[in-house]
């Protein structure tokens, strides 16, 4: 069923363990620490993964930490580098990383972008040469519960798992991009990559021995594969929209890599000189310009009613707003823990166990 999300038919195996989210952030903040940070980015840094894990997004978790850390024995990511505003010309920021922390990059540029979206009513913020950023959507996301619009381009350097439409080499990455929009409850969030899938979901399949859903990958000679290793052998992920329609999502993949790397200068692809970066513009709107709140956070309520009561096809129990399921996720995931597949938590413990980290102090399994 199209509407079942395909990450919950690889995450929710009865055989993982789980963990509470608790743990999980305690050990995330060690071991970041353990790489170098002061106390306050590395908790930065766990929150965002283990919130990413609560939403369902194992893919921007977690499994990430390892990856964080070769970056930081690459020099990619100075755990005590600040980000820096380098050009700055009232709604119009430039931001460019220094290398620290990408979530911690990311939290800087949204705050300066609600600050001037405040002021002038409109705030376009670029970041430059940030290490992962993670789940793109928490950014939007903060804006909106603040009463802002906000839209992320989001682009990435140095990774290329994308190939142009009809191409069979990787040379754009799965660029997401996430909009956000306030309402009188929740924020509205959608937040998702051009490609088919995310990059980290095909490695979370592939720690866990399992093959990906039809659709999803072309091995390097261009042809349909499931088996995730041959991504990491030259193959390519789809661009969002599949064999059929996936011009629509190389155009998005595009567009995101002329507004996060081209126009603020953060670098695209596998292109010379560039570096395992995301590049990200920030565009953010106070709704409050074009009238009242009252008026309309009205005809938002009016419209989402509208949107809901639709006839559901068979097998479908309802109709979702983007941002739902992984507000649903994180309430199930909070009452009745994280699961964590083997193969990612025995790389996270070989981590923890290279660093000197106890394992055992946050979490038993
Ligand atoms: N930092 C990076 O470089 C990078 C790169 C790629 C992806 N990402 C992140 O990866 C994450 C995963 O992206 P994805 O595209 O694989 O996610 P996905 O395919 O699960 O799509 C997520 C979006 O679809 C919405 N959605 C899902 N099911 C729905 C339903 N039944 N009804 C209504 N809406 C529904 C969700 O609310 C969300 O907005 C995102 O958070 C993205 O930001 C980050």
């Amino acid at each position: 069923m199209i509407f079942k999300s395909l990450q919950a038919n690889i995450l929710r195996d009865k055989n993982m363990k789980s963990f509470p989210n608790t743990s999980l952030r305690q050990l995330a903040q060690r071991i970041t620490q353990a790489l170098g940070s002061p106390e306050q980015h590395a908790r930065e840094v766990a929150d965002h993964l283990v919130d990413a894990n609560l939403a369902g997004h194992d893919s921007h978790g977690i499994v990430r930490l390892p990856q964080y850390a070769r970056h930081v024995a690459d020099g990619d990511i100075d755990p005590i580098a600040d980000p820096l505003v380098v050009r700055d010309d009232g709604p119009f920021v430039l931001m460019e990383a220094r290398r620290s922390w990408g979530q911690v990059a990311a939290r800087a540029a949204v705050e300066i972008a609600a600050q001037r979206a405040r002021g002038d009513g409109f705030a376009c913020v670029g970041l430059a040469h940030a290490p992962h950023i993670g789940r793109v959507g928490v950014y939007p996301l903060r804006l909106a519960e603040q009463g802002l619009i906000a839209q992320a381009w989001c682009n990435c350097s140095g990774a290329a798992r994308v190939a142009p439409w009809g191409g069979t080499t990787g040379k754009l990455a799965t660029n997401p991009i996430a909009l956000a929009f306030p309402s009188r409850g929740e924020p509205i969030l959608m937040d998702i990559t051009t490609s088919v899938v995310a990059e980290g979901k095909v490695r979370i399949a592939k720690n866990a021995g399992k093959s990906v859903p039809d659709g999803w990958l072309l091995d390097k000679l261009g042809q349909p594969t499931t088996h995730p290793a041959d991504l990491y052998e030259g193959g390519t992920i789809l661009p969002l929209g599949g064999t059929a329609f996936g011009h629509k999502g190389f155009a998005l993949a595009l567009m995101a890599d002329l507004l996060a790397g081209v126009l603020i200068g953060s670098g695209c692809g596998l292109m010379p000189g560039t570096r395992n970066a995301n590049g990200m513009l920030l565009i953010v709107i106070d709704p409050d310009r074009w009238g009242q709140r009252e008026e309309w956070a009205t005809r938002l309520d009016e419209y989402v009613n509208y949107i809901r009561n639709t006839p559901t096809r068979p097998g479908v129990d309802e109709i979702l707003l983007p941002g739902e399921p992984e507000r649903r996720t994180t309430q199930d995931r909070i009452a009745n823990g994280i699961p964590v597949d083997d193969g990612t938590w025995e790389q996270i413990a070989e981590l923890a166990d290279r660093l000197g980290v106890d394992v055992t102090d946050d979490v038993t399994r």
